[in-house]
Protein backbone atom coordinates (compact mmCIF):
# COMPACT_ATOMS: atom_id res chain seq x y z
CA UNK A 1 0.00 0.00 0.00
CA UNK A 2 1.42 3.28 -1.23
CA UNK A 3 -0.08 5.40 1.81
CA UNK A 4 1.53 3.15 4.36
CA UNK A 5 5.33 4.50 3.84
CA UNK A 6 6.08 4.68 7.10
CA UNK A 7 4.89 1.15 8.52
CA UNK A 8 6.12 -0.24 11.30
CA UNK A 9 8.68 2.97 11.88
CA UNK A 10 8.41 4.18 15.52
CA UNK A 11 8.81 8.06 15.38
CA UNK A 12 8.65 10.18 18.33
CA UNK A 13 6.95 13.92 17.58
CA UNK A 14 7.54 16.67 20.12
CA UNK A 15 4.61 19.74 20.26
CA UNK A 16 3.72 22.51 21.99
CA UNK A 17 5.45 25.35 24.25
CA UNK A 18 6.82 24.11 27.29
CA UNK A 19 5.98 26.31 30.40
CA UNK A 20 8.84 27.46 33.18
CA UNK A 21 7.31 27.98 36.37
CA UNK A 22 8.29 30.77 38.65
CA UNK A 23 5.49 30.60 41.16
CA UNK A 24 2.78 28.52 41.98
CA UNK A 25 0.26 31.10 39.53
CA UNK A 26 2.64 32.41 37.16
CA UNK A 27 5.04 30.62 34.17
CA UNK A 28 6.72 32.07 31.18
CA UNK A 29 6.05 30.37 28.00
CA UNK A 30 6.09 31.25 24.53
CA UNK A 31 3.57 31.28 21.61
CA UNK A 32 3.00 27.61 20.23
CA UNK A 33 -0.24 25.96 19.53
CA UNK A 34 1.29 22.76 19.03
CA UNK A 35 -0.68 22.72 15.88
CA UNK A 36 2.43 22.11 13.54
CA UNK A 37 3.26 18.86 15.68
CA UNK A 38 -0.33 17.37 15.87
CA UNK A 39 -0.65 17.40 12.09
CA UNK A 40 3.09 15.79 11.76
CA UNK A 41 1.81 12.72 14.15
CA UNK A 42 -1.58 12.45 12.79
CA UNK A 43 0.47 12.13 9.19
CA UNK A 44 2.97 9.78 10.07
CA UNK A 45 0.26 7.80 12.05
CA UNK A 46 -1.87 7.85 8.95
CA UNK A 47 1.04 6.35 6.85
CA UNK A 48 1.56 3.63 9.17
CA UNK A 49 4.32 4.82 11.53
CA UNK A 50 3.78 3.67 15.63
CA UNK A 51 3.92 7.22 16.93
CA UNK A 52 4.53 8.54 20.42
CA UNK A 53 3.36 12.52 20.58
CA UNK A 54 4.94 14.09 23.51
CA UNK A 55 2.99 17.61 24.25
CA UNK A 56 3.50 20.23 26.39
CA UNK A 57 0.38 22.62 27.25
CA UNK A 58 -1.35 21.98 24.44
CA UNK A 59 -5.23 21.67 24.70
CA UNK A 60 -5.66 20.36 20.63
CA UNK A 61 -8.15 16.90 20.35
CA UNK A 62 -6.34 13.62 20.55
CA UNK A 63 -6.75 11.49 17.74
CA UNK A 64 -6.85 7.78 17.30
CA UNK A 65 -3.14 5.57 17.11
CA UNK A 66 -1.10 8.02 18.43
CA UNK A 67 -0.33 8.23 21.76
CA UNK A 68 0.08 11.62 23.42
CA UNK A 69 2.09 12.03 26.68
CA UNK A 70 2.09 15.13 28.59
CA UNK A 71 4.72 17.17 29.89
CA UNK A 72 4.70 20.87 30.81
CA UNK A 73 8.50 21.83 31.51
CA UNK A 74 11.65 21.62 29.20
CA UNK A 75 13.02 19.12 31.74
CA UNK A 76 9.73 17.15 31.59
CA UNK A 77 10.29 16.81 27.85
CA UNK A 78 14.21 16.34 27.80
CA UNK A 79 13.19 13.22 30.51
CA UNK A 80 10.55 11.38 28.28
CA UNK A 81 11.98 11.93 24.78
CA UNK A 82 15.79 10.78 25.92
CA UNK A 83 14.23 7.58 27.84
CA UNK A 84 12.37 6.58 24.34
CA UNK A 85 14.84 7.64 21.54
CA UNK A 86 16.98 4.35 21.80
CA UNK A 87 14.02 2.51 20.80
CA UNK A 88 12.68 5.13 17.92
CA UNK A 89 13.24 5.18 14.37
CA UNK A 90 13.24 8.94 14.53
CA UNK A 91 12.34 11.87 16.36
CA UNK A 92 10.54 15.06 14.90
CA UNK A 93 10.68 17.59 17.52
CA UNK A 94 8.50 20.59 16.70
CA UNK A 95 8.00 21.61 20.24
CA UNK A 96 9.45 25.19 21.55
CA UNK A 97 11.18 24.57 23.88
CA UNK A 98 12.22 27.39 26.65
CA UNK A 99 15.70 28.31 26.71
CA UNK A 100 16.04 29.62 29.82
CA UNK A 101 13.72 28.84 33.30
CA UNK A 102 13.86 30.87 36.08
CA UNK A 103 16.26 29.31 38.82
CA UNK A 104 14.26 29.09 41.18
CA UNK A 105 10.26 28.90 42.04
CA UNK A 106 8.96 29.84 44.35
CA UNK A 107 6.97 27.78 46.67
CA UNK A 108 4.26 30.55 47.44
CA UNK A 109 2.82 33.20 44.91
CA UNK A 110 5.43 35.99 44.72
CA UNK A 111 3.96 39.32 46.43
CA UNK A 112 4.51 42.76 45.08
CA UNK A 113 7.55 44.42 47.41
CA UNK A 114 5.77 48.04 48.85
CA UNK A 115 7.72 51.34 46.55
CA UNK A 116 10.15 48.53 44.14
CA UNK A 117 9.31 49.30 40.70
CA UNK A 118 11.51 46.32 39.18
CA UNK A 119 11.83 43.01 39.95
CA UNK A 120 14.71 41.09 38.92
CA UNK A 121 14.15 37.27 37.65
CA UNK A 122 17.27 34.63 37.48
CA UNK A 123 17.03 32.70 34.78
CA UNK A 124 19.06 29.79 34.10
CA UNK A 125 19.75 27.32 30.38
CA UNK A 126 17.44 24.72 29.63
CA UNK A 127 18.96 21.25 28.22
CA UNK A 128 18.90 21.42 24.74
CA UNK A 129 17.13 18.17 23.97
CA UNK A 130 17.55 17.80 19.90
CA UNK A 131 21.63 18.88 20.93
CA UNK A 132 22.10 15.65 22.99
CA UNK A 133 19.47 13.22 21.14
CA UNK A 134 21.97 14.36 17.40
CA UNK A 135 24.94 13.04 20.41
CA UNK A 136 23.45 9.52 20.81
CA UNK A 137 21.94 9.19 17.63
CA UNK A 138 23.15 5.98 15.06
CA UNK A 139 23.32 5.78 11.61
CA UNK A 140 19.66 3.98 11.11
CA UNK A 141 17.85 6.93 13.05
CA UNK A 142 17.11 10.51 11.94
CA UNK A 143 16.31 13.64 13.68
CA UNK A 144 14.30 16.19 12.19
CA UNK A 145 14.50 19.65 13.99
CA UNK A 146 12.75 22.56 13.60
CA UNK A 147 13.66 26.85 13.42
CA UNK A 148 11.46 29.08 14.51
CA UNK A 149 13.01 32.84 13.43
CA UNK A 150 11.86 36.25 13.10
CA UNK A 151 15.37 37.53 11.57
CA UNK A 152 17.89 36.19 9.30
CA UNK A 153 15.74 32.90 8.70
CA UNK A 154 18.13 30.68 6.82
CA UNK A 155 21.67 31.87 8.11
CA UNK A 156 20.09 30.41 12.11
CA UNK A 157 18.78 27.62 10.12
CA UNK A 158 22.19 26.33 8.82
CA UNK A 159 23.69 27.04 11.93
CA UNK A 160 21.53 24.82 13.76
CA UNK A 161 21.81 21.89 11.35
CA UNK A 162 25.17 21.95 12.09
CA UNK A 163 25.20 22.44 15.35
CA UNK A 164 22.25 20.05 16.45
CA UNK A 165 23.74 16.92 13.96
CA UNK A 166 19.98 17.11 12.33
CA UNK A 167 19.23 14.94 9.38
CA UNK A 168 17.31 17.89 8.20
CA UNK A 169 15.76 21.16 9.96
CA UNK A 170 12.08 22.62 9.20
CA UNK A 171 12.81 26.40 9.01
CA UNK A 172 9.59 29.10 9.51
CA UNK A 173 9.23 32.50 9.42
CA UNK A 174 7.23 33.00 13.10
CA UNK A 175 7.42 37.04 11.97
CA UNK A 176 5.09 36.51 9.56
CA UNK A 177 1.44 36.65 11.21
CA UNK A 178 -0.44 34.42 8.53
CA UNK A 179 2.23 31.47 8.91
CA UNK A 180 3.34 29.99 12.30
CA UNK A 181 2.40 30.01 15.78
CA UNK A 182 -1.59 29.22 16.28
CA UNK A 183 -2.51 29.57 12.55
CA UNK A 184 -3.88 27.11 10.84
CA UNK A 185 -1.59 27.75 7.42
CA UNK A 186 1.71 27.48 7.62
CA UNK A 187 5.10 27.87 5.10
CA UNK A 188 8.25 25.78 5.50
CA UNK A 189 11.58 26.00 4.12
CA UNK A 190 13.64 22.58 4.80
CA UNK A 191 16.74 22.34 4.43
CA UNK A 192 18.91 19.57 4.13
CA UNK A 193 23.04 18.55 5.73
CA UNK A 194 24.37 19.16 1.92
CA UNK A 195 22.90 22.32 1.79
CA UNK A 196 19.83 21.79 -0.16
CA UNK A 197 16.44 23.89 0.08
CA UNK A 198 13.35 23.15 -0.60
CA UNK A 199 10.23 26.31 0.47
CA UNK A 200 6.46 24.96 0.60
CA UNK A 201 3.83 26.70 -0.79
CA UNK A 202 1.04 28.67 2.14
CA UNK A 203 -1.08 25.85 2.97
CA UNK A 204 -2.67 23.79 5.79
CA UNK A 205 -0.50 22.81 8.62
CA UNK A 206 -1.82 19.01 6.96
CA UNK A 207 -0.62 19.53 4.22
CA UNK A 208 2.66 20.69 4.91
CA UNK A 209 2.81 17.42 7.42
CA UNK A 210 2.11 15.33 4.91
CA UNK A 211 4.88 16.50 2.47
CA UNK A 212 7.19 16.65 5.18
CA UNK A 213 6.24 12.64 5.75
CA UNK A 214 6.90 11.98 2.14
CA UNK A 215 10.58 13.55 2.38
CA UNK A 216 11.19 11.37 5.65
CA UNK A 217 9.62 8.00 4.90
CA UNK A 218 12.62 8.47 2.07
CA UNK A 219 15.43 8.80 4.45
CA UNK A 220 16.14 5.02 4.85
O1 LIG B 1 18.00 26.82 18.94
P1 LIG B 1 16.54 26.75 18.70
O2 LIG B 1 15.72 26.70 19.95
O3 LIG B 1 15.98 27.76 17.75
O4 LIG B 1 16.41 25.34 17.93
C1 LIG B 1 15.19 24.85 17.54
C2 LIG B 1 15.19 23.36 17.56
O5 LIG B 1 15.84 22.85 18.73
C3 LIG B 1 13.77 22.84 17.61
O6 LIG B 1 13.72 21.60 16.94
C4 LIG B 1 13.54 22.68 19.12
O7 LIG B 1 12.53 21.76 19.39
C5 LIG B 1 14.89 22.22 19.59
N1 LIG B 1 15.23 22.62 20.98
C6 LIG B 1 15.49 21.65 21.92
N2 LIG B 1 15.84 22.00 23.21
C7 LIG B 1 15.95 23.31 23.54
C8 LIG B 1 15.70 24.30 22.58
C9 LIG B 1 15.34 23.93 21.31
O8 LIG B 1 15.40 20.46 21.61
N3 LIG B 1 16.28 23.64 24.80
Amino acid sequence: DQSQVLKGRKIIVTAGGTREPIDPVRYITNHSSGKMGFAIAKAAADAGAEVTLIAANTSLPHFDGVSVISVVTAREMAAEVTKRFAEADGLIMSAAIADFRPETVADHKIKKVADEDKMTLTMVKNPDIVKSIGKVKRADQFVVGFAAETNDLMANANKKITSKNLDLIVANDVGNKKIGFNSDQNQVTLIWPNGETKKTSVETKSKVAEELIKIIAEFK
